[in-house]
């Protein structure tokens, strides 16, 4: 068991599911409406306490109603959110979430209006405490201060950095992680459209970390010391893919803390994410 810091977003999560997804300017009825915790890092953090790790979650809420049922559920998950700064103005950051039936897709509308977590606030955290620092590829200019401050305090534990969406400057991060888990969706905005190429590529040009690249239903690729691993995905029929990307970087978080190598790491996280497409939600993955 691993006592891991991550930081980034909780989201409200309204998932209305359909039969198909529509066509512009179509109407059509929802088949069931489901509102719960989302965002990135506290997905991430909801899998690694599953994995029997000890999460702690550093981001921002607001002081409003619908905040209970992102603190609820971090709660239900034994998550530490000591350190979440509460602001008085703002909106709850809100995904409309359209879940397919037919495909098990997710398309999802972001809506946010509400400030980013700080340095400031990041430096008042204990940061010896910890095993290992997770972090969001956002909010780029305090994330950096962040991530170096953390390699500052504590140079022997390592970083992970999720990359999933192109950002002005996001290269910037890349530096200070061990780990660079990326998405299939920044692989191909950069022009890449193997993940073979993608991580050989990264590899070359940062030879002292680790690589992962996920490429949904297609599996997922990594590399580390020139060499190029690759693992394809569980055959299974797709129910529901909203946060398999955070549920795989869980999987590689996990297996990258207990030592293992990296075609096992892939491996379980892989199988980690195929299975969570299988099933609903990610609150009971059934891990054990
Ligand atoms: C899934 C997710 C959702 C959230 C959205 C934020 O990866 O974290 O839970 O609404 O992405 O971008």
């Amino acid at each position: 068991m691993a006592k891991i810091l991550c930081t980034g977003i909780a989201t409200l999560d309204i998932i209305n599911e359909v039969r198909c997804y529509p066509d512009e300017d179509d109407e059509i009825r929802i088949l069931s409406q489901k509102k719960c915790r989302g965002g990135n890092a506290t997905n991430t953090a909801v899998v690694l306490s599953q994995l029997g790790h000890q999460c702690t979650w550093a981001g921002t809420l607001v002081n409003e109603t619908e905040t209970q049922t992102i603190l609820s559920d971090l709660a239900h998950h034994q998550i530490n959110y000591d350190h979440c700064h509460f602001l008085e103005q703002g909106k709850i950051p809100t995904s409309y979430i359209t879940l397919s039936q037919e495909t098990g897709s997710r398309t999802i509308s972001h809506y946010r209006d509400l400030p980013e977590y700080s340095f400031e606030t990041f430096k008042k955290i204990n940061l010896q405490y910890f095993d290992w620092f997770h972090f969001e590829g956002r909010n780029i200019e305090e994330t950096q201060k962040m991530m170096l401050w953390s390699r500052q305090q504590c140079p022997d534990t390592p970083i992970s950095l999720e990359v999933e969406k192109p950002r002005t400057l996001i290269t910037s991060l890349f530096q200070t992680a061990n780990v660079i888990l990326f998405s299939r969706q920044y692989a191909l905005s950069q022009g890449f459209n193997s993940r073979k190429n993608f991580c050989q590529e990264l590899g070359l040009k940062y030879p002292d970390k680790t690589i992962i690249c996920a490429w949904g239903n297609s599996g997922a690729g990594a590399s580390s010391k020139q060499q190029y691993f690759e693992q394809c995905a569980l055959n299974i029929t797709p129910v529901d893919t909203l946060a398999a990307g955070d549920v795989f970087n869980a999987g590689i978080i996990d297996q990258q803390l207990k030592q293992n190598n990296l075609k096992k790491c892939l491996k379980f996280a892989n199988q980690l994410a195929g299975k969570k497409c299988a099933i609903e939600g990610i609150s009971s993955l059934n891990i054990n």
